[in-house]
């Protein structure tokens, strides 16, 4: 399923003035956060990786079925803080300046991902000067064993990299928290983000392994280990984007490592698989040509806007909605027959492609609506919105039944804030 009834029935109803747009269809993101949620053992806390898509809306909607938010920048702290008040933070990501460092103290971050040794030696001056306690997850870049990263996407550790700390350096790190020099900073636990676009088998395993090694870590400085986040990467499948990840068999094998580490509580991180599934960048057809035997149609807007096809190099996938009235006096373009046909944006460049050869039941014409699936996350967000200067997309967001929120959610759902962040134009709340 490429779309969902209330998005296919809300782009409709859009002017083509008003396209692209973003459509986020909230109820369906809390039915899948719910399904992730329930799926989970209760031992295993869940937070959701602010960095895939920081929208206020869609914080808000997830705040009922996570125990936290990971961020990875001041500015995601600041934003997030304020969209989600009095949550659990965790404050992750590399070079780390010590201005937000400061900013996270004070805002009482409840969780440090410390990403390097002087990024620790930083964190111990300036909690020791504000006379905070800051509680510490150190992030390693662990050695799995073989094969477990071949199949990801984006590997960001097994291997030299600029994330986390090297293993070879564990002790003398684990020390430096241990040994008194550091009063302000308390050792929680260990980090681990890896890779993402794992399958549920691989991510089971790395969970393992990294958890083991933390337990032996920190029985070497016989000091406790309070916590273990494994990280996000649960993978998505864009060229079939009806799978899911497995969150059953990885709640299973989630709920033995936990036997296996009765004082340890597990953490994971996702953020793409969390909310890839609620969004999709809708627009229309605006020419239609044949290209030296091929045909392309070009739409309204393209990878300024949804710059994951283009970055991630896959076919974004789409569905069309057929628009049969055709307002104006000049020919309506078409292709020649049911496809395949390829999707492009308005950019001057060969690089604006959104999804190839796709094929068709029916010619598309000029006119005719795409909507683009999967564009919940890393989508807006990590795209180049200002190269050529088009309009920015709308963004609506299809509320569902918010009184659907299941019973047994971890927390109370807060209301939602403006974000002010860009010009509130079109921005709807439906
Ligand atoms: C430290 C960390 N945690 C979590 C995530 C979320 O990963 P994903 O969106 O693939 O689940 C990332 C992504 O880069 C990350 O760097």
């Amino acid at each position: 399923m490429t779309t969902t009834p209330a998005v296919r029935a809300y782009a409709r109803t859009l002017a083509p003035e008003r396209l692209p747009a973003y459509l986020y269809d909230l109820g369906a993101l809390r039915e899948h956060a719910a399904a992730v949620r329930a799926a989970l053992p209760e031992r295993v806390e869940l937070y959701y990786a602010a960095k895939a898509n920081p929208e206020t809306e869609i914080l808000t909607a997830l705040a009922p079925y996570v125990d936290g938010y990971e961020v990875a920048s001041g500015g995601e702290l600041a934003h997030v803080a304020r969209a989600v008040p009095g949550r659990p933070l965790a404050f992750g990501g590399p070079g780390k300046t010590p201005e937000e460092i400061r900013a996270a103290l004070a805002s009482g971050v409840g969780r440090f991902h410390v990403e390097s040794a002087h990024e620790l030696a930083v964190l111990a001056d300036l909690a020791a000067r504000a006379r905070v306690r800051a509680r510490v997850l150190l992030r390693f870049n662990l050695a799995v064993p073989g094969e477990l990263l071949d199949g990801s996407a984006l590997a960001m550790g097994g291997r030299p990299a600029p994330f986390g700390i090297d293993p070879a350096d564990a002790d003398a790190v684990v020390r430096t928290l241990t040994e008194g020099s550091s009063p302000w900073l308390e050792l929680f636990g260990i980090h681990a983000h890896l890779a993402s676009g794992l399958d549920a088998r691989r991510q089971l395993a790395v969970a393992a392994s990294v958890t083991r090694w933390a337990a032996a870590l920190t029985a070497r400085h016989g000091v406790p280990l309070r916590e273990v986040n494994v990280g996000g990467g649960m993978a998505v499948d864009y060229a079939r984007p009806g799978e899911r990840f497995d969150w059953a068999a990885y709640g299973r094998g989630l709920a033995a490592l936990a036997d296996e580490h009765p004082d340890t509580v597990l953490r994971i991180e996702p953020g793409r698989a969390l909310t890839v599934y609620c969004g999709w960048y809708a627009t229309d057809v605006l020419d239609v040509k044949r290209s030296r035997g091929e045909d392309f149609a070009v739409v309204r807007g393209g990878t300024h806007h949804l710059r994951t096809p283009a970055t991630k190099g896959h076919d974004q996938p789409c569905a069309v909605l057929p628009a049969d009235d055709w307002p104006h006096p000049w020919p309506r373009p078409a292709t020649g027959g049911p496809g395949p046909v390829t999707l492009v944006g308005q950019l001057c460049t060969p690089k604006d492609l959104l999804a190839r050869a796709v094929p068709l039941t029916a010619p598309l014409r000029a006119g005719d609506r795409v909507l683009f699936a999967l564009a919940g996350a890393y989508a807006w967000n990590i795209s180049h919105h200002d190269f050529l200067m088009h309009p920015r997309p709308g963004f609506h967001f299809l509320p569902g039944d918010p009184a659907s929120a299941p019973a047994d959610a971890r927390a109370t759902a807060v209301p939602a804030t403006a974000l002010s962040r860009r010009p509130a134009a079109d921005r709807a709340n439906i």
